[in-house]
């Protein structure tokens, strides 16, 4: 994969920084690891690689990040040391995987045919270095033609180094390199987010998705967090089903999503993350007992409820790439318990649109009961352009620690006022003895890679649904949606507070009854005018609509669109203030970026098309 530098003469050296290092947390280690490793190397590559430096005066008051092109785009030299540095770990310009659908060197018909086949589901692209899940956040730069012609494949908003990193070392050579180069930096893992934070056009990417550790401790104990009990301490690209798995053989459970293939402890934990058991131990970042850092100066960090806490803070709710790089992270492990999972669908096909929307109705009602019983539905209201037709789909309807008796006594409510309604459902309701068993066998994986359709999201409070006519205001925006041809997804579930969870976590998650998500669409075939029109109107309007009815309240950062007005009220309710705070003190120099992150309106990308996407030069706004 990696490609000599060394064919090129020496270029002059761009970046020469006279600033002595100074790392406070971890003395001189890493500056003997880097003379060690660069012994033949000139002083001042070595300075790129130096934990604590300040950036020269030319990358702080930089209008852009560093690009190739600009006079102090790294030299290859320069680049080269990083490879030295990354124990040859650094990947030059990795391909983009629908290249081999294009012309060029990679072209290959039948492997583009195997590629397409299974390009909407995530185990393809998590394994790739560079590939994030929305193509509409990377540029629609390279994707196999039978799903969107690009005409071309070109790097769009991918990034054009890659540290494929299995040791702190490679991420602190990679955080040190992009401060003091200026070269925008960012962090992907299995590059499922939603919104494509885990990509940059021309940025170094520090890929995090090897770091696969899993280990059990039998006894935790955090006095100041109240915990006493066992935890796994996971490497960063632990993925959902790696968990899941490892915990069911120890007989516990851990919090974690629905989805199979999601970066647990990367992007999902970081950020908040709800989960099927959120109705009993909170979000993922509750269950946070320490993590290992590499933070903004390049240092090597523990932090935990006594060491480092703003970063602890911070790091717990507070999202990915924003204050450092999570090199590990400890998690509670919970007892595994016996779980009562249902599924069932209906059409409005056969009764009509009013019976339908009655049998949705009579739902609403029981949406704080069941929550209240620690109960999680995900269920979705799908629209049909063509024929008019509705579809409600629970799918499913999870119980943990839940006996069939206790489940069926739930949901029964609701199921006599629908078969008052003559709506068949013909309820699939299961036992199963673990908790692990009842999510592998209940939950859909779910298709990635839309290419032209973006979701919003809303945490709708208790406060929706405590009065009939609350119920009734909220149903109506919800049918309104479906009448719009808005997909909706929804999450029917409580997110409670355990003891001592002050952290970074989306405060409007602790009044959430329905989390709820609606799509927009667009033609694939329209301007980037028309399809930043068709995304304003929705945001303007149906999300606009969502937010009437629910003032205050919240969208979830991971599961939301980046065109969210007024991200950090939403994204962080009253944390956003402090975590303001704490970005300028923790990364004063925003080596770490996002879009939609803490801090992130100091910058915007300028893409190409001018659409909401990763394809441009990321610029300070002024
Ligand atoms: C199919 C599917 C199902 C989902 N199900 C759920 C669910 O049930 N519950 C839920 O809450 N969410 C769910 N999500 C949303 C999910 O939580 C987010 O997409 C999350 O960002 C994924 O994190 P990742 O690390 O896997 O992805 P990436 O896209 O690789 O990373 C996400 C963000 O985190 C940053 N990041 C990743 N690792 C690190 C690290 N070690 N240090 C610093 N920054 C890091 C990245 O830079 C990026 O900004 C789902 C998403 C999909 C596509
Ligand atoms: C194209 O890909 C197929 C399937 O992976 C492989 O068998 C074949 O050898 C490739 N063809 C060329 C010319 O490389
Ligand atoms: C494809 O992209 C490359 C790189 O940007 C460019 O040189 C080339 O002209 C493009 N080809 C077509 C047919 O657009
Ligand atoms: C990344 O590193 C892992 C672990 O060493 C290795 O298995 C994998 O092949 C590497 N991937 C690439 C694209 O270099
Ligand atoms: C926090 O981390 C520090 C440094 O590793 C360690 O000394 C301390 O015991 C940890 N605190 C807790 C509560 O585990
Ligand atoms: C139900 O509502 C949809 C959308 O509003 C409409 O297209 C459809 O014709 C209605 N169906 C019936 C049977 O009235
Ligand atoms: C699980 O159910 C048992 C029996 O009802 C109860 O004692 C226990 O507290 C429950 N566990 C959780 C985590 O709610
Ligand atoms: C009900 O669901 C279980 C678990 O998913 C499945 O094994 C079983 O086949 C289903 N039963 C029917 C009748 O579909
Ligand atoms: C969106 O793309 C899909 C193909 O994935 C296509 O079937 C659909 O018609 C497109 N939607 C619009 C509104 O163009
Ligand atoms: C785009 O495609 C739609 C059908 O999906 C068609 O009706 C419309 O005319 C097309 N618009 C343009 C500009 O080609």
């Amino acid at each position: 994969m990696w490609r000599s530098f060394w064919v090129a003469a020496l270029l002059p050296l761009a970046i020469t920084s006279t600033t002595s290092p100074v790392s406070p947390d971890s003395g001189n280690e890493w500056i003997d690891f880097v003379d060690s490793k660069l012994k033949n190397v000139a002083s001042n590559l070595k300075d790129l690689h130096h934990s604590g430096v300040s950036p020269p005066k030319s990358i702080t008051s930089s209008r852009c990040k560093i690009y190739p092109g600009d006079a102090s785009w790294p030299s290859d030299e320069a680049w080269g040391t990083l490879n030295t540095l990354t124990d040859n770990r650094l990947l030059n310009r990795p391909d983009p995987q629908a290249s081999v659908c294009y012309d060029g060197p990679l072209f290959n018909a039948t492997k583009c045919d195997e590629l397409a086949a299974v390009w909407s589901v995530s185990y393809s692209h998590y394994i790739d270095p560079i590939e994030m899940m929305s193509p509409v956040a990377q540029g629609m730069t390279c994707l196999p033609p039978n799903i969107f012609d690009s005409h071309n494949c070109t790097r769009g908003g991918f990034p054009a180094y890659v540290i494929n990193a299995t040791e702190p070392q490679h991420v602190q050579a990679g955080v040190n390199f992009a401060r003091n180069t200026g070269v925008r930096l960012v962090v992907k893992n299995t590059g499922h987010d939603f919104l494509g934070k885990s990509g940059g056009k021309d940025a170094l990417s520090i890929w995090t998705h090897h770091f696969k550790s899993i280990e059990f401790i039998e006894k935790f104990e955090d006095k100041v967090l109240g915990y006493n009990g066992p935890a796994f301490k996971n490497g960063v690209g632990v993925q959902a089903f790696e968990i899941y798995n490892a915990a069911h053989e120890k007989g516990h459970s851990v919090v974690g999503g629905e989805g199979e293939t999601v970066g647990i402890m990367g992007g999902y934990i970081q950020g908040g993350g709800h989960s099927p058991l959120s109705s009993l131990y909170g979000t993922g970042a509750d269950q946070v007992l320490s993590y290992e850092v590499v933070t903004a100066a390049g240092d090597l960090v523990t932090a935990n409820s006594t060491s480092n806490t703003d970063l602890f803070w911070a790091m717990r709710g507070g999202g990915g790439s924003t204050f450092g790089v999570a090199i590990s992270v400890t998690v509670k492990a919970h007892p595994d318990f016996p779980t009562t999972v249902s599924r069932f669908s209906f059409t409005s096909e056969k009764i009509g649109n009013e019976t339908f929307w009655a049998g949705i109705r009579a739902y609403v009602d029981y949406f704080i009961p069941n929550a209240e019983a620690g109960t999680y539905s995900y269920f979705t209201l799908i629209p049909n352009v063509w024929t008019g037709i509705f579809t409600f789909n629970m799918s499913p309807f999870f119980a943990p620690n839940k006996t069939l008796e206790e489940a069926t006594a739930l949901l029964n409510p609701w199921f006599t006022r629908l078969d008052d309604l003559g709506i068949t459902f013909d309820p699939n309701i299961t036992h199963f003895g673990n908790f692990y068993d009842a999510w592998r066998n209940s939950f859909p994986l779910e298709l990635v890679e839309k290419i032209n359709a973006t979701t919003g999201s809303r945490m709708f409070p208790r406060a929706n649904f405590e009065t009939a006519e609350k119920r009734e205001e909220l149903y109506s925006n919800l049918r309104q949606s479906s009448e719009n041809n808005r997909v909706q997804v929804h999450f029917n579930m409580k997110v409670v507070d355990p003891a001592n969870a002050d952290n970074a976590v989306n405060s409007a998650w602790r009044d959430n009854i329905l989390f709820a998500q609606q799509a927009v669409r667009w033609p694939l075939n329209g301007t980037a005018e028309e399809t930043l029109k068709i995304r304003k109107e929705f945001q303007e309007g149906d999300m606009q609509r969502w937010r009437d009815i629910s003032p205050g309240a919240g969208s979830y950062l991971a599961e939301a669109d980046r065109m969210e007005p007024n991200f950090g009220q939403a994204f962080w309710g009253t944390k956003y203030p402090r975590l303001l705070e704490l970005k300028s003190k923790l990364d004063p120099y925003d080596v770490f970026f996002a879009t939609t992150s803490v801090g992130s309106e100091r910058w915007k990308v300028e893409s190409i098309d001018g659409l909401p996407n990763e394809n441009g030069k990321l610029c300070r706004v002024e």
